[in-house]
């Protein structure tokens, strides 16, 4: 007990974390909030994301969702470079669309070991191969969850420019479809526009 409130007090304190906090005013306009697998999460107008761990859910507020910025888990050396090369910053001014996607994975995907899990994520699904054609053109971050207790175990987000929109739409059809996907148990895709110059630090 006291271990794991030690863990979770670094990873609140030591790790950049991240708040995503949905209600009725925030820098981006939720435009829909869709269920992929599992249960949805409540629709609400507005979204912000916060700098830091929000302890508790502000008055007036219709959920938070909180993850911590961690170390890579899967990353080869060469997959590595062509994604340093070709990564773009969040919050670049024409990227005014947005995709939160909350995603929890079953037991039998964190029963694996961390080389069955790669062997289904890359060997098998191409998530990385797939996801370097849509760069530059989508900026992406990955909050990492599951240590804190959420009900997800990661957050993704996304931005992009209208005029990617299409693309968007192809790449996640594309990944949804693959193996590693058979492990999602729990899955919304919240879709946003900027409302103000907000801009996250990537
Ligand atoms: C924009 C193109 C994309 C690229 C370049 C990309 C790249 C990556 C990379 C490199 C990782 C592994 C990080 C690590 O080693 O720990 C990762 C993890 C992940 N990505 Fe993507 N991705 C992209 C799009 C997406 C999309 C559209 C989704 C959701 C629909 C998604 C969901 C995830 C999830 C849930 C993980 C964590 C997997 C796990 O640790 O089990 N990614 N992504």
């Amino acid at each position: 007990m006291v271990c794991a409130v030690l863990t979770l007090f670094q990873y609140m304190v030591l790790s950049p974390s991240c708040s995503f906090i949905a209600g009725d005013h925030g820098a981006w306009e939720v435009t829909s909030v869709a269920p992929v697998a599992g249960e949805c999460l409540e629709p609400t107008p507005y979204m912000d994301i916060r700098n830091g761990y929000v302890t508790r859910l502000p008055v007036d507020f219709n959920w938070l969702l909180r993850g911590v910025t961690s170390n890579q888990r899967y990353v080869n050396n060469a997959e590595q470079a062509c994604l340093m090369t070709a990564q773009p910053q969040l919050g670049r001014p024409h990227a005014t669309c947005a995709a939160l996607i909350p995603v929890k994975k079953n037991e039998t995907w964190w029963a694996m070991t961390q080389e069955d899990r790669r062997e289904i994520f890359e060997e098998k699904s191409k998530h990385i191969a797939t996801g370097l054609k849509y760069l530059p053109a989508i900026a992406r971050k990955l909050h990492h969850s599951r240590d804190l207790g959420e009900p997800f175990d990661f957050l993704t987000w996304f931005e992009y420019g209208p005029e990617d929109s299409v693309a968007f739409e192809e790449l996640v059809a594309s990944l949804r479809e693959s193996e590693e996907w058979k492990y999602v148990e729990r899955e919304v895709d919240v879709r946003l526009k900027r409302t103000s110059g907000m801009r996250m630090d990537s």
